[in-house]
C-alpha cells in the first residue's frame, strides 16, 4: 500500500529517486510523484500510472544534473481516499509550497482536520486523507524548525502512517516517522537513504535501520537523529541487510511471477536448509522457537492470515490436525481481530505473513499479544514489523517475492507449517520415529518432485487458451486440495480478471453446479488419494452438464485420460506435501491465461502485493 522513498547526499538524486521508486511498485501503482525542494521553489512532479509514466515526465524537465537536487522523497501510491489521479497522487504540499509529504497509511480523523483547518482559512486539492497532513506540518512550521512542525502535527493525528517531509527552507533535512506502517533508513557512503523496505537500499547500503511504532527521524546532511514517541533519542542500530540487488531482478524472465514460480525448489531449499537433515528424525527449529514447555502446554492452535497467507494456513490446519492432534482453528486476520476469539496462554496463536506488514495480520497479532497468548509469526520479509510484534519467529526464507500474486511465498509457508507441525508432533509424542523418517525423506524429495512437476507442465500454456474468453470458472478440490483450489481461483482471478471461484467438491451440487455449461472451464485437483473416486464423481456431474474439465492428476493416471484430454501431471509422492505441487501447475496455468489476455501480470488492476490499510 503505497510506496516511498527518499534520499538525501551531497549529488543529485533525482534518477536514483527514480529507480529506487520502481523497486517499491509492487506496493501500489496507480500513480507517482516527487518532491525535490530547492531554494528557489519546491518542484513537485506527479502523474497518474505508473512509475515508468512519471519517469517520462520528469525527463521534460531539466532536473537530473544538477548537484544542488541532492535531497527528495518520491512515492508510489495505492489508492485509498480519492481515485487515481494526479491531484490525489503524492508528494502533497502546504498551501505556501514550503512543505512536501509522501505518506502511506490512513488518516482516520482527516475529516475533522480537515474542516477545522479549511475553517482557518486553509485550502485543499485533493480528495485524499493524506493532504491534511502537508497542511498542518505547514501550519505549524518555522524556518529551520522541521522536526518540531512533524512533531507537533503527528499529535493531532489519529491512524497509520509512514511519512517523509522536505522542507524548501530546510533543503539539506529530510523528516519521516512511523506508526503501523513500515518504514527504514538506510545508511549509505555519503547519502542517507529512507524507504517503505530495503528493496531500494540494499544497493547502496545493507546497513539498516528499521524504525519503530512512534518513532520519528531528523536527516540533515549525513546526521540521523532518531526520536521515541516522547521525544526522546534512540541510539541507532544498523542491522545487516544480507539481501542482494541480483534477488530483486528478473533474471530474462518475462515477469517476475514467472521466476518466482520457477525459484520455488530453491525457495523450499532454503526453507529446509539447518532444518531438516537427512540422517536426523527431528526437525530443527533455529532459537529454541517453541521449546518443549510451550508445546506441552498449548491445548490449541489458532492460525491468522489474508489472502494467499490464509489459504496456506488452511492447509495447515489439516497437516497440523494430523501430525499435533490438536484442534485447530484457521481464521481470516481481520476477522479475528474484531471479534471475541477464545484465546488463553496455552492457546498457540500462529500468524502467517509474506510481507510481515499485512494491517490485519499484525491487529490480529496485538489482540493475541494483549491476551498474553503465546505467538509465533511465520514470515517471508526480513526485518518486517511481524517479526518484531510476535514471540518467535520463522522465516520461509523464499527470498523476495515482487509478483503480486503470490507463489512461492505460499509454497514456503505451506513447508514451514509442515516443519513446525513435525516439531510439535514429535515434542507431543504423536509422530512416532518410522513416521518421521517418512516424512522426513519426502521434505526433503519436495525440491525435486518440483523440478519434475515443472518438466510436466508443458502443454499448460496451450490449456490456457481454453480460458482466453471465459468469463466465470470454478476451482474444485477435496481434502488439503480444497485450499488448494481456493488458492487457484484466487491466483486466475487476481492476474486474469476471470471470475473464479474456489469450492470444495462434494459442496459442487449444494450450489455452484447450477452454474456449470458449456462455457464454464472447471479445474479439478485430482490426485490419487483416499478421496480420489469421490473426485471422479463430482467430474462426472460436471461433464454431464456440458462443462469443460481441466483435470490435475497424479503422473501416469490412466483413468482419468478416458475423462477428459485436458490433464495436467504432477510428480505426485510426497504425502500431505503434494498440496505444494498441485499448486504449480495452477500458478502457471494462471500466468499463461493473463499472458494471453494481454494482462498486466506482476502488476494487476487495483491490487497491491502489501496490503498495510485495514
Ligand atoms: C495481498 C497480496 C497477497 C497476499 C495477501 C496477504 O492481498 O496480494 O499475495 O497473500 O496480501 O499478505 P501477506 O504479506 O500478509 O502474506
Amino acid at each position: 500500500m503505497c510506496g516511498i522513498f527518499g534520499i538525501i547526499g551531497k549529488k543529485n538524486c533525482v534518477q536514483d529517486l527514480l529507480k529506487g521508486i520502481s523497486k517499491l511498485e509492487y506496493r501500489g501503482y496507480d500513480s507517482a510523484g516527487l518532491s525535490i525542494p530547492s531554494t528557489k521553489e519546491m518542484i513537485t512532479i506527479k502523474n497518474k500510472g505508473k512509475v515508468s509514466g512519471l519517469q517520462e515526465k520528469v525527463e521534460s524537465f531539466n532536473l537530473f544534473k544538477d548537484d544542488a537536487y541532492s535531497t527528495g522523497i518520491i512515492h508510489t501510491r495505492w489508492a485509498t481516499h480519492g481515485v487515481p489521479s494526479e491531484a490525489n497522487s503524492h508528494p502533497h504540499n502546504g498551501n505556501q509550497n514550503i512543505i512536501s509529504v509522501v505518506h502511506n497509511g490512513i488518516i482516520e480523523n482527516y475529516r475533522s482536520l480537515k474542516s477545522s483547518l479549511i475553517s482557518e482559512g486553509y485550502s485543499f486539492n485533493s480528495e485524499t486523507d493524506s493532504e491534511v497532513l502537508a497542511v498542518l506540518i505547514e501550519k505549524f512550521y518555522e524556518k529551520g524548525q522541521l522536526l518540531k512542525a512533524v512533531n507537533k502535527a503527528l499529535k493531532e493525528v489519529d491512524g497509520a502512517y509512514a511519512i517523509a517531509v522536505v522542507s524548501n527552507e530546510d533543503i539539506n533535512q529530510l523528516v519521516v516517522a512511523r506508526k503501523k506502517s513500515p518504514l527504514v533508513i538506510g545508511k549509505g557512503k555519503d547519502r542517507i537513504f529512507i524507504a517503505s523496505d530495503p528493496l531500494p537500499i540494499i544497493e547502496y547500503t545493507k546497513d539498516i535501520f528499521y524504525m519503530k511504532d512512534g518513532y520519528v527521524a531528523s536527516i540533515i546532511g549525513d546526521q540521523v537523529k532518531v526520536y521515541d514517541e516522547n521525544e526522546n533519542p534512540i541510539e541507532i542500530k544498523y542491522e545487516h541487510c544480507s539481501m542482494s540487488p541480483q534477488s530483486i531482478a528478473k533474471d530474462g524472465y518475462d515477469h517476475f511471477m514467472l521466476k518466482e514460480i520457477y525459484e520455488q525448489p530453491e525457495a523450499i531449499e532454503s526453507a529446509i536448509a539447518g532444518r531438516v537433515f537427512k540422517d536426523q528424525t527431528e526437525i530443527t527449529l533455529e532459537d529454541d522457537i517453541l521449546n518443549k514447555d510451550l508445546v506441552n502446554r498449548i491445548n490449541r492452535i489458532v492460525i491468522i492470515g489474508c489472502g494467499t497467507a490464509w489459504h496456506a494456513g488452511l492447509i495447515g490446519r489439516n497437516i497440523f490436525e494430523r501430525f499435533t492432534k490438536l484442534p485447530v482453528q484457521v481464521d481470516y486476520a481481520s476477522d479475528f481481530r474484531y471479534r471475541d476469539p477464545i484465546i488463553d496462554e496455552n492457546t498457540l496463536v500462529i500468524a502467517i505473513s509474506q510481507s510481515g506488514e499485512t494491517a490485519d495480520t499484525l491487529g490480529a497479532l496485538a489482540l493475541a499479544n494483549e491476551n498474553k497468548t503465546p505467538t509465533l509469526a511465520i514470515v517471508n520479509a526480513v526485518g518486517s514489523t511481524m517479526t518484531r510484534e510476535a514471540n518467535e519467529v520463522i522465516y520461509t526464507r523464499a527470498g523476495p517475492e515482487i509478483g503480486v500474486a503470490s507463489t512461492k511465498a505460499f509454497s514456503a509457508q505451506v513447508l514451514v507449517l509442515y516443519l513446525v507441525a513435525m516439531h510439535i508432533g514429535t515434542i507431543r509424542g504423536i509422530l512416532d520415529v518410522d513416521e518421521r523418517k517418512r516424512r522426513i525423506k519426502n521434505i526433503l524429495k519436495l525440491p525435486s518432485s518440483i523440478r519434475e512437476t515443472f518438466k510436466k507442465c508443458s502443454n499448460i500454456k496451450k490449456i490456457a487458451s481454453i480460458f482466453k474468453d471465459a468469463t466465470n470458472t470454478l476451482f474444485l478440490g477435496r481434502g488439503t486440495g480444497y485450499p488448494v483450489a481456493l488458492e487457484g481461483a484466487l491466483k486466475l482471478k487476481e492476474i486474469s480478471y476471470i471470475h473464479a471461484e474456489g469450492y470444495h467438491a462434494a459442496e459442487l451440487k449444494h450450489g455452484p453446479l447450477a452454474l456449470v455449461d458449456e462455457n464454464m472451464p472447471v479445474v479439478v485437483l485430482a490426485l490419487k488419494g483416499r478421496r480420489y473416486s469421490k473426485i471422479i464423481n463430482n467430474i462426472e456431474e460436471v461433464k454431464a452438464r456440458g462443462g469443460k474439465i481441466i483435470a490435475i492428476v497424479s503422473e501416469g493416471d490412466k483413468e482419468m485420460k478416458n475423462i477428459t484430454s485436458d490433464i495436467i501431471e504432477v510428480s505426485e509422492d510426497v504425502g500431505i506435501l503434494n498440496s505444494i505441487l498441485v499448486a504449480i501447475p495452477m500458478q502457471l496455468l494462471s500466468y499463461y491465461v493473463a499472458v494471453v489476455r494481454g494482462c498486466d501480470v506482476d502488476q494487476p488492476r487495483n491490487l497491491a502485493k502489501s496490503v498495510t490499510v485495514e
